[in-house]
């Protein structure tokens, strides 16, 4: 769970449309993030699913009508609800609402609550793909992006009218993650952040290769955090089974070499460099052109060392740009990641404990920073978000003292 969202009220005004059932999986994902969750919806909404389900989810009443209410403070509810508001989400948000909102019209609980928000509103559009591109409906967007509403962006592909094309309502995690991104604070807009994760896949022959257990959870946290804070981010990855962030520059790869050659060339553009990947230190000298067949009793397979791509970075280094490096250890913590500080030329190096189910493919992580100039701060054990957030803390303060 990140912070943004912790304690924070949430209004989620649920529209007409075949998407509101996903509404109910975004109510839930808001609440896994700390949120307080009230629910508006149209009478419209109430034809897909009923207010019920959002009631026994969010643990409040659902606000459907400004009149026959007979709970007690239903006559100005949507005021109260209003000021109390943090932040309010309108998903899915028709045709409809966009055109009410845009020009102030308040003829129900629901847009009569939206006339009288002051914090941030969120708006996801869903509806046939011929509405969504009409002149009034892109008129209206307008007016509300100007206005000072986020959108985002509908999906594109196959609509519930058996057309294709956008309007989709956009994956609830993607609505998440866009509104986690609204709610930081932008201290990385204006520099580049590199990042590498993952493992490498150092080929034996055209079917096997070398390889270890990085899931790329802890690099591409780290991507994540800093393109939410603001930063233009290049992530070069090793082969993993997880979604790339939204809004990075992704370069894929697989070997050691070739992630040097990304790595490096990303180098040069980069105010911050921070090397997670769990590299192959070796690969085969030989590696067989076909298949190799199991007529041996034994295979030896000759290693040549990869080249240390954090080391030629430190010697490459300007001074203006900060490098930090990961050195996952299952002895000696200090003592290791000291030596790869300074054999390096990093900043800072993070130290992991690895083994024994800990590091690798965990959501978990704990860590030390050790610092070049001798200091070195612990961390408790934690989401792998969490600890690229206050890595990035770090850094900036690194990056802003010019080291
Ligand atoms: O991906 P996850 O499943 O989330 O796991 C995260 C992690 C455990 C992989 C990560 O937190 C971590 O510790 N990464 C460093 C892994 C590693 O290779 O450590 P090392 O001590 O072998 O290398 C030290 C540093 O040199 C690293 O920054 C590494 O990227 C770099 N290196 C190493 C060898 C090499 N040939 N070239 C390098 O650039």
């Amino acid at each position: 769970m990140m912070e943004q969202l912790k304690n924070k009220n949430v209004v989620l005004c649920v529209t007409g449309g075949i998407a509101v059932y996903k509404a109910v999986e975004l109510l839930r994902l808001l609440q896994k993030q700390g949120a307080k969750v009230r629910v508006i919806m149209t009478r419209a909404a109430m034809e897909f699913v009923t207010p019920l389900t959002f009631q026994a989810l969010s643990g409040e009443p659902v606000f459907t009508d400004l009149f026959n209410d007979n709970t007690v403070d239903a006559s100005i509810r949507h005021i109260r609800w209003a000021e109390d508001a943090d932040l309010v989400v309108v998903a899915p948000a028709t045709a409809n609402i966009i055109g009410k909102m845009a020009h102030g019209i308040a003829d129900d609980a629901l847009s009569t609550f939206l006339l009288a928000v002051r914090s941030r509103i969120v708006i996801c559009p869903a509806m046939n793909t011929a509405m969504y591109e009409s002149r009034a409906v892109q008129r209206n967007i307008d007016i509300l992006e100007n206005d000072g509403c986020l959108l985002i962006e509908p999906g594109v592909g196959d609509m519930a009218c058996g057309t294709s094309g956008a309007g989709r309502f956009p994956a609830p995690a993607d609505i998440v993650d866009r509104i986690l991104t609204l709610m930081t604070p932008k201290d990385l807009k204006g520099r580049c952040v590199l990042v590498s994760a993952g493992p490498t896949r150092e080929a034996i022959d055209p079917v096997r290769f070398i390889s270890n257990h990085s899931s790329g959870k802890m690099g591409y946290a780290i991507a994540r955090a800093a393109e939410r804070r603001g930063a233009m981010v290049t992530l070069v990855s090793g082969p993993v089974d997880i979604e790339p962030p939204l809004h990075v520059k992704l370069v894929k790869v697989q070997s050691a070499d070739q992630m040097k050659e990304a790595f490096l060339d990303a180098m040069g553009d980069a105010d911050i460099a921070v090397k997670v990947a769990a590299v192959a230190d070796y690969r085969v000298k030989n590696q067989a052109e076909h298949k190799i067949k199991k007529t041996e009793e034994q295979l030896v397979l000759e290693l040549e060392k990869n080249p240390d791509i954090l080391k030629c970075a430190g010697q490459k280094k300007r001074s203006d740009q900060v490098l930090v490096g990961f050195a996952a250890e299952t002895q000696d913590l200090k003592e290791n990641a000291v030596k790869k500080l300074e054999a390096k030329n990093l900043d800072m190096i993070v130290g992991n404990l690895v083994g024994g189910g800990k590091g690798f493919g965990t959501d978990d992580n704990t860590v030390t920073f050790f610092f070049k100039d001798g200091r070195v701060e612990s961390l408790e054990s934690m989401d792998k978000d969490q600890v690229a957030h206050i890595l990035l803390d770090r850094i900036l303060s690194l990056h802003s003292k010019g080291q």
